[in-house]
């Protein structure tokens, strides 16, 4: 069994080992153009396609809330592997991967091997938000990438767009993040599209109800109707808020103003748990680009703590899979909370 790379010899030593933190400039010495290339290859791709922007960005999310920020949900399924890309949330909805791709070869002609997955979503979701007229910041990087993934563990954490502001608070907890992180992050929403099959519950049948939810404002209830009749097509899709390629506050102002897309969205504003950033967001924008970026930076640190590689591809693990050992421990890990 040594024979994967002496992976599962060291598993006990790993366990105990104390590992240095992400940080910033990682890659300054293995891979100094690293930072320019990821933000090159984004702000192509969002000039061929304004969407791709929010769809990298979403990612950062969905790879980090499943075993924390690994590169998990890039890995396509194999005959033995049920991955996270057809999960409930997932499948028909996460979009994009190809930029991802495109990123991974660009770094790979530049530096071979060096600059993660994981790492790669974390740069370009930053990239994604601040191409869209969002805050800018510096990423903590140093990343491995996952040797596995799990359709069950992303069908257990993910939220879904019926989620109520109580239940995503608690999801929110269990890794740590607060009840204003829950509410900046889901600020991400300033930019890109959803479906209607994520919203018909709530135009037709709130909670079993049979009703409408009673919190969409009259006018935006008729423009989604129209957009989304019942019975008609599950994957026409509408913006998440007014000012869809704009990374900005309207998302807030829309949500006071009942104009949520996404029951989660708006659920936001009618808890009182939650009201009281959507008002202060939707009356500050750089109070909210402030609390947005302390949220990915904390989002982004999620950490598994099992060996993982630097993929070559970021869909498949490579064979051999090649964790890298450090004397004889594995590098920059961070336990996930909880
Ligand atoms: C708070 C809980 C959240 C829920 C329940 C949620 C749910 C959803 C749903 C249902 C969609 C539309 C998917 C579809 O209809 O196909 C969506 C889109 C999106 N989500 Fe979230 N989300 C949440 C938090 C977040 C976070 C934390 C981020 C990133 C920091 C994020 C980023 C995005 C982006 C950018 C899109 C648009 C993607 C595109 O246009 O392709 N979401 N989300
Ligand atoms: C919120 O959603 C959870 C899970 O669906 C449900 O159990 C709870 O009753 C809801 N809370 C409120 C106040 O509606
Ligand atoms: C609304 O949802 C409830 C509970 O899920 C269901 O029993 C009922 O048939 C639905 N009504 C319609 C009109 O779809
Ligand atoms: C959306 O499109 C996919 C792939 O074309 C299809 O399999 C799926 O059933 C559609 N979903 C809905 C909700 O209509």
């Amino acid at each position: 069994m040594c024979l994967l790379s002496f992976v599962l010899c060291l598993l006990p030593v790993v366990i105990s080992a104390a590992a240095p933190p992400l940080q910033p400039g990682y890659y300054a010495k293995s891979c100094p153009n690293a930072e320019l290339i990821v933000r090159d290859v984004m702000k192509k791709a969002m000039i061929r396609e304004p969407r791709s922007g929010a769809s990298v960005m979403r990612l950062q999310f969905h790879d980090c809330f499943v075993n924390g920020c690994d590169g998990s949900l890039l890995l396509d399924d194999t005959p033995t592997m049920l991955g996270e890309k057809l999960s409930l949330s997932n499948i028909n909805s996460l979009r994009s991967y190809e930029v991802v791709d495109e990123i991974k070869e660009a770094l790979e002609s530049a530096c071979p091997r060096i600059v993660s997955c994981a790492d790669i979503i974390i740069m370009a979701s930053r990239d994604a938000v601040a191409l869209s007229g969002g805050p800018d910041w510096e990423v903590k990087l140093g990343r491995k990438d996952s040797l596995t993934a799990s359709q069950k563990d992303s069908d257990d954490i993910m939220p879904s767009p019926r989620a109520n502001a109580s239940s995503l608070i608690d999801l929110f907890a269990r890794f740590d993040l607060s009840v204003k992180d829950l509410v900046s992050l889901s600020g991400s929403h300033s930019i890109g599209n959803g479906r209607c099959f994520s919203i018909v519950f709530r135009l037709y049948n709130q909670s079993g109800t049979g009703r409408p939810d009673p919190t969409i404002e009259p006018k935006f209830r008729k423009k989604l109707d129209k957009l989304c009749p019942l019975g008609g097509d599950g994957n026409v899709t509408g913006d998440l808020d007014f000012t869809p390629h704009v990374f900005d506050n309207q998302y807030f102002k829309d949500l006071v103003n009942g104009r949520g897309f996404l029951n989660s969205d708006e659920t936001l504003f009618t808890f009182p748990e939650t009201r009281g950033y959507v008002r202060r967001y939707s009356e500050d924008e750089s109070e909210f680009f402030r609390d947005f970026v302390d949220g990915m930076i904390k989002m982004g640190d999620l950490q598994s703590g099992r060996p993982g590689e630097i993929r070559r591809n970021c869909r498949v693990v490579n064979d051999p899979p090649q964790v890298e050992v450090v004397v004889g421990e594995f590098r920059d890990r961070k336990i996930l909370s909880k």
